[in-house]
């Protein structure tokens, strides 16, 4: 795969995904590696572009993170946000201090729009600085190209040496014209041709792929959520019938859930082998009884791995085992020796049960959004590309306590009605996660003339960007009555539905 690189360097800043994403946005590929990335490697990769992040410390403290000075002598733009301007303004010998008026919040600023950087935008605008440090002193070569009323040098650059910094952040959107800022240094600085769109990137992995795996088998673990459907899209399309995707259907998926990934996948509809095991009398005989959350977990990966594994063996040796980790599952941080790589948690441990030869990771490269992007690309329904997030152990999380086949499927339909409402709310993508879960709280009800006690139905719905920390979404009354009254009247043994109003912290968005 051939593509322009642009290089980030993370100093530790909060956004240094967010660059990336944007970057990417503006159809150039760019990578986040951290800040000690040693230059010969920097030079290896030929990068037409680096950017440095910012980061919470001072340029000038001992212990802060630098970067060798060769840096700015390869001739590669480098651009530096925030810390990383500071710290470009730094190595070449400018003075950076601790700023009489720190500066946070969204700013007015001026630009010069004889700056690359600045050209076609405004002169005035909004930016979003974060910082307590300044640049009180330029570096020989460098002029400033932005100011604000408490910070001269708000922008600098050595245009003859292709050295940018800006002390605010344009990858947020808080800053006006951040975007067109970035793709200025992209396309006017760096010579961007913009050659990472989803389609090339789609004909390019499949060629890839086609090489890498030709005419070995690959074996992929499919569950229907949009990374493996994707992975196996791609796959497919690159090695047909070399591909045999299990599909473990434990029993524990939402309303037709299991049949809309058979259609796609199976029935010959694609020119893969594809195995759906219905192991949903496995998992709940093995689940019977349990109400601790952890145990059911485990219980639940265990017996997957189980059945895959039975699986697997009935189809012998493979080549590759392919799975759909995505690049902020492989990242790594900037900081510490100890990278922090996260493992892909949906399938960790397989490699350890099957007899393969090598891993392929088709999607390592791709963050969700591009993940989507390229499902419809490949042809992928909407109905798999947007399906939100979906634990591993399934429904089993979301009947709290002792799961039955009957709870299951009192959940499964109450479930359908929520996402039914949100849908013609309009609602499906502004709401990033939102689910139904059974409660083992029974209560009073009265329905018609008669007294009941049936169960408490709770519903769930987050705004978030990362699933690490969540909003409780307001989803407006009216729909919140329909679904309530759908779900009563619909179902049966529900007598009372509630809205979960907790964010994440302090609680967690499912609810075991
Ligand atoms: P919590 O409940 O921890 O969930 O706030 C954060 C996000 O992760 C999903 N989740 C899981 N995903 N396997 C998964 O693949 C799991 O065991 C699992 N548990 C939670 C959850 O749905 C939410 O999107």
């Amino acid at each position: 795969m051939t593509h322009q690189l642009v290089l980030v360097l993370d100093f530790g800043g909060q956004y240094n995904q967010l660059i990336a994403r944007r970057v990417r946005e503006c159809g150039v590929y760019c990578e986040v590696h951290p800040y000690h990335m040693p230059i010969e490697e920097i030079k290896a990769r030929n990068p037409i572009g680096i950017i440095f992040t910012g980061g919470p410390n001072s340029v000038y403290l001992d212990e802060s993170p630098k970067v060798d000075s060769e840096i700015f002598q390869m001739g590669i733009p480098v651009l530096g946000l925030c810390y990383g301007c500071q710290l470009m303004a730094y190595t070449l010998h400018g003075e950076v201090k601790s700023a009489p008026a720190r500066e946070f919040g969204k700013t007015e600023t001026n630009f010069k729009t004889d700056s690359l950087l600045f050209q076609g935008l405004p002169e005035k605008g909004v930016v979003w600085m974060s910082h307590n440090d300044y640049i009180d002193k330029l570096p020989a070569g460098f002029r400033a190209s932005a100011s604000t009323a408490d910070c001269p040098v708000a922008a600098m650059e050595n245009s003859e040496k292709k050295l940018y910094g800006m002390q605010f952040h344009p990858e947020v959107l808080h800053t006006e014209n951040g975007e067109g800022m970035l793709r200025n240094f992209l396309y006017r600085v760096c010579g961007a041709k913009g050659d990472w769109t989803m389609g090339d990137y789609a004909r390019n992995s499949i060629i890839g792929l086609k090489e890498k795996i030709g005419d070995g088998k690959v074996l992929l673990a499919l569950s229907g959520g949009v990374d493996s459907s994707v992975a196996a899209m791609l796959l497919s399309k690159a090695v047909g019938n070399q591909l045999t995707c299990i599909f473990v259907d434990h029993g524990l998926m939402r309303k037709n859930e299991g049949d809309e990934v058979e259609a796609v996948f199976g029935h010959g509809s694609m020119n893969i082998n594809f195995v759906r095991v219905n192991a949903e009398e496995r998992f709940l005989k093995r689940l019977a009884g349990v109400t601790d959350p952890e145990t059911k977990r485990k219980i639940i990966g265990e017996e997957f791995i189980r059945v895959f594994e039975e699986e697997a063996k009935k189809i012998g040796a493979v080549d590759f085992l392919a799975q759909g980790t995505i690049y902020p599952d492989v990242i790594e941080s900037g900081f510490g020796d100890a990278a922090v790589i996260k493992s892909h948690h949906n399938v960790g441990g397989l490699p350890d049960y099957v007899d393969f030869k090598e891993i392929v990771e088709p999607l390592r490269l791709l963050f969700k959004d591009e993940v989507r992007k390229l499902g419809t690309e490949l042809g992928l329904p909407d109905y798999l590309v947007w399906r939100q997030p979906f634990p591993g152990p399934g429904l089993a999380v979301r009947v709290l306590g002792e799961i039955t086949k009957d709870k299951l499927e009192i959940l499964r339909d109450a479930d359908a009605i929520f996402r039914e409402e949100i849908a013609a709310a309009g609602l499906d993508r502004s709401i990033n996660q939102y689910f139904a879960v059974l409660t083992s709280m029974q209560s009073v009800g009265v329905m018609g003339d008669g007294r009941t006690y049936d169960y408490t139905l709770a519903l769930r719905g987050v705004t978030t960007t990362d699933f690490m920390t969540a909003d409780w979404a307001r989803i407006p009354y009216d729909v919140l009555e329909r679904v309530s009254s759908r779900v009563v009247n619909e179902v049966g043994h529900i007598s009372r539905v509630v809205y979960d109003i907790t964010s994440k912290p302090p609680a967690t968005i499912e609810f075991e």
